[in-house]
């Protein structure tokens, strides 16, 4: 049985599944309803000068029959007491004393961050979370993203909560913000122990247009608020991956953005996430979820014979590459599988209009499979990705698999183009159709 403990920066927790600060970790009640049913820690909603929330607060991203495949939120920190929090933080920590309670904090001045930092150490958190990244309501104040966005200011507050912490520091970082690794770079000089991302990314769900207002909508009116949810992970994995591969960076990563399932969970830790945190796939199928991430994790560590988490971080940053460092000579095309299709047509359309008119219908009654034009076909994946039948198109590896050469390599030998009409551009020897083609058809 692989062990799943986890450590992040000296937090540890029986599994590297916590929920993220947010509606999930609101009360002691619910973070004692997740431990109870296996959660191994937990970022308390974010502490601070309590505040007044707007209702509503949410808006939701539907795609076709999926629900909140994203989701926006206008919500602020906690509104309730701070000594209500204190309290129950206390009384969790000493029903599940191995689970992890870390406890997210956001104020303003340097008095109030020591006091704040002590009085959650007093209650027995076992870390603290920085939370220098809502993008809405909190950042007009001074606090949240507009603190992660701005390196330096970033360092100083670190720097304020390290003079009197005596537990671990996690920086929570915005990703509204061109280059992460320069706030992830300022957590590390201002001392931080560990930073985790992403927060939500500043955004307009979508706009009621029969009453010309942006949900979520409050008395007619709205405001931007934070996206997350499935649709964010791409960009959470890819900021991941920057902090993880970034050579000065070197703290240990929180992987936070689209976690739904074991899986979203693996691709964090493989790009370099020690654990990872939840929060949308909870506010919308609840706690329950712990059931199939546990057992899908175990068995697929069993499977790749990783006895530890820690075996698996960042297995998969070694084949993250700049651009210019890929094989040109590798030669994949399309193929499909006559069997399995269904005829629906929407690869040829895709590749028509969309990519390199590289699949042609067969001209016969009665034969609609179509066929790959070998030669046309650059191998973009694109009708793979639109045939609505598993593996009917997969793509097929045409290169001898002996030779590499890089853009890098062709650059140095002068072998790259650089003049527009230059005869080493790539497409120079790829057919495409006249013009006129078009109007025959
Ligand atoms: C309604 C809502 C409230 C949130 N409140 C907080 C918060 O108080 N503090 C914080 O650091 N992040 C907060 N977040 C951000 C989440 O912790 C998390 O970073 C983000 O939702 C991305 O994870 P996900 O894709 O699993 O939802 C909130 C998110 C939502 C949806
Ligand atoms: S891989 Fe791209 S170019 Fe090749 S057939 Fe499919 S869509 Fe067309
Ligand atoms: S998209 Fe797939 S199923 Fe549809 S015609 Fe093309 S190969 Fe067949």
């Amino acid at each position: 049985m692989p062990d799943l403990s986890s450590n992040l920066a000296g937090i540890k927790s029986p599994n590297p599944f916590w929920l993220a600060s947010a509606p999930p970790t609101n009360t002691g009640y619910q973070v004692m309803k997740a431990f109870d049913q296996g959660w191994g820690g937990a970022v308390w909603k974010t502490l601070g000068v309590p505040v007044v929330n707007v209702s509503s607060r949410y808006g939701g991203m539907n795609y076709r029959d999926n629900r909140l495949v994203g989701l926006n939120n206008i919500e602020l920190i906690t509104d309730r007491p701070l000594k209500d929090n204190l309290r129950e933080i206390e009384e969790v920590k000493k029903y599940f004393p191995n689970n992890a309670v870390v406890a997210s904090l956001m104020v303003e001045s340097k008095e109030e961050w020591h006091q704040i930092v002590k009085d959650v150490q007093n209650a027995g958190a076992d870390g603290i979370e920085l939370n220098f990244g809502c993008p809405h309501g909190m950042c007009e104040r001074g606090m949240g993203s507009a603190v992660g966005q701005e390196p330096k200011v970033l360092e100083t507050i670190v720097g304020w909560v390290k003079e009197v912490s005596t537990i671990p520091v996690i920086v929570k970082l915005t990703p509204n913000i061109s280059d992460i690794t320069e706030p992830a770079l300022a957590a590390r000089k201002g001392g931080g122990d560990a930073i985790s991302l992403i927060n939500t990314i500043q955004s307009i769900i979508g706009v009621d247009i029969d009453n010309f207002v942006p949900y979520p909508v409050v008395d007619g009116k709205s405001t931007n608020g934070g996206y997350c949810g499935p649709a964010v992970k791409p960009i959470a994995l890819n900021m991941v991956k920057n902090c993880a591969q970034h050579p000065d960076i070197d703290l240990p990563i929180s992987g936070i953005g689209g976690i739904e399932n074991w899986k979203d969970a693996v691709e964090h830790i493989l790009l370099g996430a020690t654990n990872v945190q939840i929060c949308t796939a909870v506010m919308h199928y609840g706690f329950g979820i712990i059931r199939e991430l546990i057992p899908g994790l175990e068995r697929y560590m069993t499977e790749k014979k990783f006895k530890t988490i820690d075996d698996m971080v960042g297995k998969a940053l070694k084949n993250v590459k700049t651009w210019e460092k890929l094989n040109l000579d590798y030669k994949v095309v399309a193929s499909i599988d006559e069997d399995k299709c269904i005829e629906c047509q929407l690869c040829y359309t895709a590749c028509e209009d969309g990519a390199h008119q590289a699949i042609g219908i067969p001209d016969e009654e009665g034969k609609r499979v179509p066929y790959i034009i070998e030669e046309n076909c650059v191998g973009c994946n694109l009708c793979s990705l639109v045939c609505p039948v598993e593996e009917c198109i997969t793509m097929e590896r045409r290169d001898d698999g002996k030779s590499v050469t890089t853009w890098e390599q062709k650059s140095e030998k002068g072998e790259a183009p650089t003049t527009f009409n230059d005869p080493l551009a790539g497409g120079i020897h790829h057919w495409v159709p006249e013009p006129k083609d078009a109007l025959k058809k």
